[in-house]
């Protein structure tokens, strides 16, 4: 459904044309014009397991071979898909404004193919592996190897240790270092002129931790704050402006006026 009206696209222009630091807090619904299912969309379910059970800790400590066949099954999902418009249109925020942040909570690689670098993967990334042992982060190449997993044969560092997804799971904290960077980009807006920060949060359910309290913070901070997603969440009542309408779409057809 979209039942956006025209004045608030144009409302959507004034604030990004005004804005000069900019924080985009990001969900699963910015990649779902690619085609990548959103974490709920998905019904919340995976081989009859329920994600929650999946994602965390314990299961990798009981079973991680089932833990590894599901994210394996994600990064396979990431091959044939492409960044698309609101991805784009983020990029190229980037370059534009004076000063920018991209936090997303997804774990696909769609934001940096697009080009984003000033990003902070809250919850983690899919081409990348943590060892349980040693702490190193690689970045993966390519899919892991169904088969491999399937027969039981989990992935290993050099020296041995057992590698496990570098993603956040429930009931792990955050990156204390991203939480940091986030409220130093914030906190700067302070003796800003008003009007210079902005937050769109796009594509969120907020169903985890409320958002982390960012629009609050922003709020509190004297920004104007917007959001995108076609179905109402429980941030749109808190927002400047809501709109109702797929990412892709509505920044594809508004980014273009404003960043010329
Ligand atoms: P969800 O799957 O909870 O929510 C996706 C949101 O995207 C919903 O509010 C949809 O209405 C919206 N949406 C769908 N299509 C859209 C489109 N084309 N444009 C804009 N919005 C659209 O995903 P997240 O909010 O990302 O955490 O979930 C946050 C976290 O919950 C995930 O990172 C994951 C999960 O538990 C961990 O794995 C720790």
């Amino acid at each position: 459904m979209n039942s956006m009206r025209n004045s608030d696209e144009q409302e959507l222009i004034h604030l990004l044309s005004m804005a000069r630091r900019v924080f985009v807090f990001c969900g699963a619904g910015v990649s779902a014009e690619s085609g990548v299912p959103t974490f709920r969309g998905m019904g919340g379910l995976w081989e009859g397991h329920r994600v929650e059970e999946v994602a965390t800790p314990e299961a990798f400590q009981r079973d991680p071979a089932t833990v590894w066949r599901f994210y394996a099954a994600r990064q396979a999902g990431l091959v044939g898909v492409q960044p698309n418009p609101a991805h784009h249109a983020l990029a190229a925020m980037e370059h534009h404004y004076p000063a920018f942040l991209l936090v997303s909570q997804n774990v696909d690689d769609l934001h940096e193919r697009a080009g984003n670098r000033q990003l902070v993967k809250l919850h983690g990334s899919l081409m990348e592996t943590r060892c349980t042992t040693h702490g190193t982060v690689t970045a993966l190449k390519a899919p892991m190897p169904l088969p491999q997993l399937e027969r039981g044969e989990l992935p290993r560092c050099p020296q041995g240790g057992l590698l496990r997804p570098n993603v956040v799971w429930f009931g792990e904290w955050l990156n204390p270092d991203h939480l940091l960077r986030i409220e130093q980009f914030l906190l700067a807006a302070e003796g800003e002129p008003p009007g210079s920060l902005l937050l769109l949060s796009i594509g969120t359910s907020g169903q985890v931790s409320g958002g982390y309290g960012f629009l609050e913070l922003v709020s509190a901070l004297g920004g104007r704050t917007v959001e995108i997603n076609p179905e109402p969440t429980p941030f749109s009542k808190a927002v400047d402006l809501a709109l109702r309408s797929p990412a892709g779409e509505l920044l594809g057809r508004v980014w273009p006026q404003v960043g010329r």
